[in-house]
């Protein structure tokens, strides 16, 4: 059966672009078809400044979340990233097959490494080697796919390389994952800044919908959404990238296809509308299940022991092998 592995970063809300991008289907398909892990990669969070309190509320929330978006525990594993060693054991041993020029490279890493420095502040180390540890989340499982929005594929990419130099010299240990993306929604761009990413962690509130905003806050934005200058609707990524970005929205949401959904408007205000209630539509089980959820931590807090505990069982043999496989001396056969 194909081995299914993803993960979100409690840094920020969630926001539509997680939803759209990966969550959905994570929960309409990966779980059915194969067996899958999902989880909530707390780790990744320290890469930025951060606030403990905050990382952990979050957490607690990107879990809820996900069962919220229809996840279930009996059809796939749901768990945290740091209740699972392993994760954290591999990174280092994959440290060492990785270079930092490949790890300098990195889209993401260039720009935050960036922003972090024009803000005045310092760059963490653990930024820099992310991919890495993102690379030890998907090997440890033995992934065949990862499904991710568009912003991750690079990463993806790394952790195949990673798997593909480390079985080289060190014999065959690792799985060779791939990518895989929605054909609409994987890169959902901020409504206001239609040529950034709907990014969670940026904070800047009014171009980012996220999936806990109230229905009318989330029409509020749909309908102040940045659009092009000209008059007819048309779905054009390049030129006109406010419009295209509501087109696959509204596509993403509603069904259809964002080419053919821009024939049928010939004004900007009837299709924010469209898209605001497509939004809030998709939007509303979400939400009434992760308020059930709320109401009953209980049950989360069990969801992600045993996920926890299943995750920790797939991981340690592979894992085990890797160090076999580098040099490391196996525990208690250190006779002469
Ligand atoms: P994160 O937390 O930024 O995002 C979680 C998932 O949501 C997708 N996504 C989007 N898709 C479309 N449009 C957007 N605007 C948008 N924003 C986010 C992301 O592509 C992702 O699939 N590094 C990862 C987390 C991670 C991970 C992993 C993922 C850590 N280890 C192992 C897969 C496998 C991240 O920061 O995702």
């Amino acid at each position: 059966m194909t081995r299914v592995f993803s993960g979100v970063k409690p840094t920020g809300h969630l926001t539509l672009g997680n939803y759209l991008g990966a969550m959905r289907r994570w929960a309409a398909v990966d779980q059915h078809r194969s067996d899958a892990l999902f989880c909530v990669v707390d780790l990744h969070a320290l890469t930025v400044d951060h606030d403990p309190a905050r990382v952990r509320r979050l957490s607690r929330q990107a879990a809820s979340l996900l069962l919220a978006a229809g996840l279930d525990p009996e059809l796939c594993t749901v768990f945290v990233q740091s209740h699972v060693d392993e994760h954290a054991r591999l990174s280092y041993v994959l440290e060492c097959v990785a270079t930092d020029g490949e790890m300098r490279r990195m889209i993401q890493y260039k720009e935050k490494a960036a922003r972090e420095r024009e803000r005045g502040g310092s760059v963490r180390l653990s930024l820099l080697t992310y991919p890495v540890l993102m690379a030890a989340d998907i090997l440890a499982y033995g992934t065949d796919e990862v499904p991710v929005g568009h912003d991750q594929t690079q990463h993806v990419e790394l952790a195949r390389d990673l798997a593909v130099r480390f079985n080289q010299r060190y014999g065959h240990t690792f799985v060779v994952p791939r990518a895989t993306s929605p054909a609409v929604a994987a890169r959902v761009m901020n409504l206001l800044e239609p040529t950034s990413k709907m990014g969670k962690s940026d904070d800047v509130g009014p171009g980012i919908v996220y999936l806990l905003d109230e229905p009318d806050v989330v029409r509020k934005k749909v309908m102040r959404a940045v659009t092009d200058s000209g008059r007819e609707v048309v779905y054009d990524r390049e030129e006109r990238p406010g419009l295209a970005n509501l087109l696959e929205i509204l596509a993403a949401c509603a069904g259809g296809d964002p080419a053919e959904l821009a024939g049928k408007y010939d004004s900007y205000g009837a299709l924010k509308k469209d898209t605001a209630e497509a939004v809030v539509e998709v939007l509303r089980p979400v939400q009434r299940r992760h308020q059930e959820l709320c109401a009953d931590p209980g049950y989360v807090e069990g969801v992600l022991r045993e996920g926890a505990e299943k995750a920790r069982g797939m991981a340690r043999p592979t894992v085990d092998a890797a160090y076999r496989a580098i040099g490391l001396l196996p525990p208690g056969t250190a006779t002469p």
